[in-house]
């Protein structure tokens, strides 16, 4: 078992392992987000990378999601854990809320979202992506969440969109009408690609804002995206800690 964590923004180097080192990949796809840092986490094997790389230089449509998905299983990870910030589209999804997700729709425009371009010697590849979440990953973030007391929804449906902009007025209502329950900008194609490898992936959507929907509210901005994402930073490391330390 080897877990890989993709942070984030607001989880862009985490001091979080023991004997923390740096291990570089090559890919047939390019660099990857950042370097990996690899070391345990109690007794299990973890690797980190940053989706956004470490200065967080690198806006949602550029990030190499292949590069960084292959790499993961080049190194031999077993599962991927990934935090994301979000914006809330349900009044119900407060501030500073997590959200364990278990449907996406993507609704991102100009990414990579396949390592099949080309069906090889009559090999077809249509990947099932029904339940594109893990199980039981899912069950083991649940249950984690729950005994830290920690403020979530057992389930909840991501729409990605491509960004770097955010919602019109339009779009966010038309999100909520669709069924999302959060936005965010990098789920999708992230956790195709790793179901395309079949790694299995489960991410936690830390909540921010409530986009620009609700009529009583100030639309969102990146600087409240960072504001409440640090302020709950610490509360997303504890539910990786215990979630990483039930795998033992
Ligand atoms: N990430 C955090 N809040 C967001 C929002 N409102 N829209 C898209 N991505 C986000």
């Amino acid at each position: 078992m080897k877990i890989a964590i993709i942070g984030g923004t607001g989880l862009e180097d985490p001091e979080i392992l023991k004997n923390p080192r740096e291990t570089e990949v090559d890919t047939p796809y390019g660099k990857t987000s950042s370097v990996f840092k690899t070391g345990q986490i109690e007794s299990v094997e973890v690797v980190i990378l940053s989706r956004h790389g470490r200065d967080h230089g690198i806006p949602p449509s550029q990030v190499n999601n292949r590069a960084n998905i292959w790499a993961i299983r080049e190194l031999g990870c077993t599962h991927i854990l990934a935090t994301t910030a979000c914006g809330s589209l349900r009044e119900e999804i407060k501030r500073g809320d997590m959200v364990i997700l278990d449907q996406f729709i993507d609704f991102t425009r100009h990414r990579e979202v396949t390592f099949y371009e080309k069906f090889e010697n009559n090999d077809l590849q249509h990947t099932p992506m029904a339940d594109p979440f893990d199980k039981e990953l899912r069950q083991n973030l649940i249950e984690a969440a729950g005994s830290l007391n920690l403020s979530f929804h057992p389930r909840g449906t991501v729409i990605s969109i491509e960004g770097p902009r955010f919602s019109t007025r339009a779009e966010s209502n038309m999100f909520r009408l669709w069924g999302a329950d959060v936005v965010n900008m990098s789920v999708a194609p992230e956790c195709i690609l790793a179901n395309e490898l079949r790694i299995p992936y489960a991410a936690v959507a830390l909540s921010t804002d409530y986009d620009c929907w609700k009529t009583d509210e100030e639309p969102v901005t990146w600087e409240e995206v960072l504001r409440v994402f640090n302020g709950n930073v610490e509360s997303v490391i504890k539910l990786l800690r215990k979630t990483i330390s039930s795998f033992k």
